[in-house]
């Protein structure tokens, strides 16, 4: 968009998206860094063997010093639940991945790891599982199949080590759920997959249809031993299988089911949308985090043009939005989040946001 676009002395009277007045729920990238060769992850490569693609992979990480000087004892009262995700690394490759966790939960915040588990040692692991159980956390366990398959997405993973690392943290008492990402090769496997879940001890077995697809039927890639592949989209959905396997007992939609908010309130406002955009960082009060440092709005807008020039209108030089460059306090209650995005929002700009949160093109999950 352009800079005529945002108008700070507009009369438009636009919402921060941040309120310092609720829990925030955060969502950070501690690395770019990842042990697996996705194809269809944005830091691969796909057709060079699934290595990691050079342009996107800087190889840097957040570390407990960063945690630390941001996510003070003091702050870590003012956030609910800070999830370990991001856009192209992996948690576990961060070399204070275990030491970030133990701070958070030490100070009462409930984490939310997202992982390919194929990383680290079994000790690792149970100290992983003792430090998450203080508050709760949840581990999102990313396995796309059983012992055959699940390496010909999650690429560069070895299931028996996943599997010994995901008993090891079960057996702490930690909570954990089993993400599986359906295609043709493996959607004949849900049930039993469903079935070790459930042996294992994981709390639910997460169905996604992922929409990285597009329009097209097939994605081509080259596994490392230079085997050529295709992935292929499953013949039954997430929700078919949900309306199959779901058990009466079990929660109905993986929907995030949080209470409802106060009629009237800023969450309220962002809940039932703007411009219509229903912004789910708004309406969670969840801004994103970067391995870089750099505070944005979501992970879908996280380096784009959309929000590159949403910062350029402040006036700011680039690293005015970086962690190591201004405590995290203040980037989150100035521009653009105080009211730049929903000046864009209003004036129509801002595509991605459109597409993601007015649209509600994102992958669709079935909680069995
Ligand atoms: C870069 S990963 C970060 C976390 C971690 N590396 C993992 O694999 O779970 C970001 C997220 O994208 C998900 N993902 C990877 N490939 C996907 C696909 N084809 N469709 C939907 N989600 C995908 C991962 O499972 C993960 O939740």
């Amino acid at each position: 968009m352009s800079m005529e676009s945002v108008q700070p002395e507009s009369t438009v009277l636009a919402e921060a998206m941040f309120d310092p007045a609720r829990p925030y729920d955060f969502h950070l990238e501690l690395t770019d860094k990842c042990n697996a060769g996705c194809p269809m992850c944005g830091r691969t490569d796909a057709m060079n063997g699934c290595r990691p693609d050079p342009r996107k992979v800087r190889k840097i990480e957040l570390t407990l010093a960063d945690l630390r000087r941001h996510f003070t004892a003091d702050f870590c009262r003012q956030v609910g639940e800070v999830q370990l995700g991001g856009s192209l690394g992996d948690a576990l490759a961060a070399r204070d991945c275990l030491e970030i966790v133990e701070h958070l939960t030490a100070n009462g915040v409930r984490v939310v790891l997202s992982t390919n588990g194929s990383l680290r040692t079994q000790d690792w692991w149970r100290r992983l599982g003792q430090a998450m159980r203080r508050t709760g956390s949840v581990l999102e366990l990313h396995v796309d199949g059983l012992a055959d398959t699940n390496p010909l997405y999650r690429v560069n993973t070895d299931f028996a080590k996943i599997m010994e690392n995901a008993r090891a943290y079960l057996a702490a008492g930690a909570t954990a759920d089993w993400y599986y990402i359906l295609f043709r090769h493996n959607e004949h496997q849900v049930e039993e997959a469903r079935h070790l879940a459930r042996q294992m001890g994981f709390r639910d077995f997460v169905l996604i249809d992922t929409i990285r697809f597009g329009r097209t039927a097939r994605f081509d890639y080259v596994l490392p031993n230079g085997e050529r592949r295709s992935l292929e989209p499953p013949t039954r959905s997430a929700a078919d299988f949900g309306a199959t396997l779901r058990t009466a007992s079990k929660r109905p939609e993986e929907i995030e089911v949080r209470p409802a908010p106060p009629p009237g309130s800023k969450a309220a406002r962002a809940a039932s949308g703007i411009a219509g955009i229903r912004c789910k960082a708004q309406a969670l009060n969840r801004p994103y985090i970067a391995a870089d440092g750099y505070v944005s709005a979501c992970c879908w807008v996280e380096h784009s043009a959309d929000e590159r020039d949403l910062r350029a209108a402040t006036g700011r030089p680039e690293t005015d939005f970086s962690i190591h460059h201004r405590p995290l306090v203040e980037i989150l209650h100035d521009e653009p989040f105080a009211s730049f995005y929903e000046q864009a929002w209003q004036s129509g700009a801002q595509p991605i946001c459109r597409r993601k949160c007015g649209q509600g093109l994102r992958n669709r999950r079935a909680r069995l």
